[in-house]
């Protein structure tokens, strides 16, 4: 009985880092919502948002010749998936004055999925 609780116990905890980790196939369908404003890939250019290549890891307001809010230039932060998750949640909570007008994503599986996404966008 002991034995067979540990077992599942273990496989509960790799689903739920499975769930962590997201899945970036499924976060290039909400990027779709991110596409408007915001460009990734090879030749990718600033938009009305800056280029999200290489983001994850990044410090906030750093991407060049990209003209920032001065509340982003000053905001402090570095992009990894805490900063991530609560900016795309509400970007003017995190940020209050970020110029992105971005409503926020509710679904915690959507957002996991769209952070697994923007791994997967190296820097240039
Ligand atoms: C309506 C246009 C628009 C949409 C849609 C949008 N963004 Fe943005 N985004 C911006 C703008 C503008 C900025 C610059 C904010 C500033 O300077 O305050 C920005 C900034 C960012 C940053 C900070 C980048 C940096 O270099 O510091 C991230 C990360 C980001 N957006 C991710 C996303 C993601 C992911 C989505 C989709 C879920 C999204 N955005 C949707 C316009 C948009």
């Amino acid at each position: 009985m002991k034995r067979l609780l540990i077992a599942g116990l273990a496989a509960l905890a790799l689903t739920s880092s499975a769930w962590a980790d997201g899945d970036a196939a499924a976060g290039a369908t909400v990027f779709a919502q991110c596409s408007a404003c915001h460009a990734v890939g090879a030749g990718a250019q600033n938009n009305v948002g800056p280029v999200l290549n290489g983001v994850v890891g990044r410090p906030a307001g750093t991407y060049p010749s990209y003209r920032y809010s001065s509340a982003m230039r000053k905001s402090g932060l570095t992009w990894d998936e805490a900063t991530l998750t609560q900016y795309l949640k509400g970007p003017d909570k995190l940020v209050p004055g970020s110029k992105m007008i971005f409503p926020g994503i509710a679904s915690d599986t959507d957002l996991a999925n769209v952070i697994a996404f923007l791994k997967q966008q190296k820097a240039e």
